[in-house]
């Protein structure tokens, strides 16, 4: 069969999952061609256990990869690194995302951004979910918990997709590495001599056996936070609104309970994962479902595609709140599994319950195109135009995730 990938500018409308569905019919490892950007053809690993496989074993699918393309603009990347020099960078950082800072964080950021963002749209009736809702709540959440002050939002969320689009234009993108850098520098500096309890004082005093984070790895590390955890929770945060909001079983199960919206999210993460894939390249020949793939080589784990194996999944295209929870590959797995995954779980739990709370009668616009969850690499919705029963503006917003 033929496995054609998307050309570079049909990447956000893409609609992958017929194609992924044939191609795990025949077999759930393919070799690609190579693109225009490339120097060797990959595989792409698209059945649910495979791709376990590959995520868990970093000795043979060595994740430096990552590094090759965006190392140049985020420098010393956790994603690119393997084995202890992984490990120790992650000891460093992971304790920051712990449970009693993401309880404050709720109570400090979440609660209020979400209650300030849907506040402001409650008077008018209409809305946007992604352009007024969405597209700003996670960025401002990590600019929140990074300790970037709500006027420069806009200015550091620039610098970072710069960055992120590094790749593509390589001036702007070594620019705002450099200036993110310039930013923080005094913030980092003021945290050292005098700690304030917020990720940045954590990082940067963070010591484990003696070792604390390099000035590469701590610069490295927040050009990372940005793309890592707001690109990916909005878009996924789309998809969770988009089945709530145009499959009636699932809108009536989870207004009449809102103990569901753990669930709802969870099967949002299976059915539509924001981040379709991750990158890996193989250290010596290997073999993965009798595919032999040789030393060196990119493979493409389909995260996105797993999620739909029908050898997994019973009726994978539907979408089930009683399905099991939480063994899907939507935060990848094995040594870097998402560090910020309870964040963003906590992110969409907040932000479903919001929508449902303070837009009382909230529906998709019959007036407006249908939404879709739609894209290649990253999934989510590119609009959710909804009304609701309007009411004039109150004090403060209030939010409760019920
Ligand atoms: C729904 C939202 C999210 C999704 C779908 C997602 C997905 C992923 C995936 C698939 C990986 C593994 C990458 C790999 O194996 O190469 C990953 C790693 C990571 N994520 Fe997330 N993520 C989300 C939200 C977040 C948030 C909110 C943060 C932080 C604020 C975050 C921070 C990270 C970091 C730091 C890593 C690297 C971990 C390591 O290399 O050890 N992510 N994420």
């Amino acid at each position: 069969m033929e496995y054609r990938l998307p050309e570079f500018d049909d990447w956000e409308t893409a609609q992958p999952h017929a194609m992924w569905a044939e191609a795990r019919g025949h077999c759930p490892v393919v070799s690609v061609e190579p693109q225009p950007w490339e120097e060797t053809g990959s595989f792409h690993v698209l059945g649910h256990d495979d791709v376990g496989v590959v995520l868990r074993d970093p000795r043979t699918f060595s994740s430096t990869i990552n590094g090759d393309f965006m190392g140049p603009f985020m420098g010393d990347l956790i994603l690119a690194l393997d084995g202890e020099e992984h490990r120790d960078y992650r000891n460093l950082v992971a304790p920051a995302f712990r449970r009693s800072n993401l309880d404050r964080w709720r109570t400090e950021l979440i609660e209020p951004i979400v209650g300030r963002l849907l506040g402001a749209v409650q008077p008018v009736g209409r809305a946007d979910l992604v352009a007024d809702f969405t597209a700003h709540y996670p960025v401002q959440v990590i600019c929140g918990i990074v300790g970037v002050p709500l006027e420069d939002h806009e200015q550091f969320t620039t610098w970072a997709e710069q960055i992120n689009f590094g790749p593509l234009d390589p001036e702007a993108g070594m620019a705002a590495s450099a200036a993110m850098a310039e930013y923080l520098a005094p913030l980092v500096e003021a945290r050292r001599s005098a700690p304030t309890g917020d990720l940045l004082s954590e990082l940067v005093n963070a010591e484990v056996d003696g070792e604390r984070l390099s000035e590469e790895r701590l610069y490295g590390f927040l050009r990372l936070l940005l793309p890592a955890g707001a690109e990916t929770t909005y878009r996924a945060l789309g998809s969770a609104l988009v089945a709530l909001l145009t499959l009636p079983h699932v809108r009536e199960r989870v207004e009449a309970d809102r103990s569901l919206i753990p669930r709802l999210v969870e099967e949002t993460l299976r059915w539509e994962t924001s981040i379709t894939m991750v990158m890996r390249r193989t250290t010596v020949d290997t073999e993965l479902a009798g595919c032999p793939i040789p030393a060196g080589s990119p493979v493409t784990v389909l995260s996105g595609s797993a999620g739909r194996d029908p050898g997994r999944w019973p009726d994978p295209d539907d979408f089930d709140l009683d399905r099991e929870a939480g063994a899907h590959f939507g935060f990848g797995g094995g040594p870097h599994l998402c560090l910020g995954m309870h964040l963003a779980r906590l992110e969409m739990e907040v932000g479903v319950a919001a929508v449902l709370d303070m837009l009382p009668g909230v529906r998709l616009d019959g007036d407006a195109p249908a939404p879709e969850v739609s894209g290649y690499a990253f999934r989510g919705p590119a609009a959710l135009p909804v009304v609701f029963d309007a009411h004039p503006r109150r004090g403060d917003a209030t939010v409760s995730n019920g």
